[in-house]
């Protein structure tokens, strides 16, 4: 199967997700397109047999990149099976109020595309406050004393369930065709038929009827 897995990033960890979910599809045996949404031509997911997008939220919205490729793409999208990862902080808790902020997020992102994803899997994120404007790590240590999470500054935190994206992944493969043949296996068994010596023939057994199989009735 061509499968595309387009994504958008902020500050990188929703990029580390669709790596391990490219390469854990890649390896299964299937042709398969990474692509950044925010770098280079954008992909048609017309041209694919299934696409996965990936997208952070930031201020309770999914990353503006991945809302308009969606948009864009919508006829193909609702064409064939797909899915949507979003990535956010809010994932990391199991508070209800922390759930309903993933649900309105998911919410958003399907009124504003007018897509629903046949598989939704929402996913923590991380806080790199490292990676952050001074500006932004004061504000992000502002949310994250809020919402009790590390407020020190100095590092990074990953809460990215990794396992869970594993399984994601996996269980989506399980849901997939299998992918083509690939053509060196092709190849290598053709040349080792061409080349195995000939056996002498016992042509009459191989002209008999096969006996046939009892009728089934339901
Ligand atoms: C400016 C900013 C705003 C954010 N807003 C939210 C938010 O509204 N809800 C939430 O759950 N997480 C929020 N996050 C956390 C991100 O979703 C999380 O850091 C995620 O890992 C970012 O992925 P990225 O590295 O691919 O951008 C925000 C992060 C930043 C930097």
């Amino acid at each position: 199967m061509k499968i595309l897995i387009a994504f958008a990033t902020g500050d990188g960890q929703t990029g580390r997700v669709a790596q391990r979910m490219a390469d854990l599809i890649s390896g299964a045996g299937h042709a398969l397109v990474l692509a950044n949404l925010m770098v280079g031509p954008q992909p048609d997911s017309g041209d694919f047999d299934f696409t996965l997008v990936a997208a952070p939220v930031r201020y309770g919205k999914h990353h503006r990149a991945a809302l308009a490729f969606c948009t864009a793409n919508r006829e193909a999208l609702f064409a064939r099976p797909s899915a949507f990862v979003s990535v956010s902080l809010s994932a990391a808790r199991s508070r209800p109020g922390a759930r309903r902020e993933v649900a309105k997020a998911l919410s958003h992102f399907i009124k504003t595309t007018a897509w629903v994803p046949t598989r939704i899997f929402a996913v923590a994120g991380a806080l790199l406050y490292t990676r952050y404007s001074p500006f932004l790590r004061r504000v992000m240590r502002f949310f994250a004393r809020l919402a009790d999470r590390e407020t020190d500054a100095s590092r990074d935190y990953e809460y990215t369930d990794w396992p869970s994206v594993d399984a994601f992944t996996r269980e989506l493969l399980a849901s997939l065709p299998l992918p083509a043949q690939k053509a060196p296996a092709l190849s290598s068994a053709l040349e080792s038929a061409l080349l195995a010596p000939a056996a002498p023939q016992r042509l009459p057994d191989a002209y008999q009827e096969a006996p046939r199989p009892p009728a089934i009735h339901s």
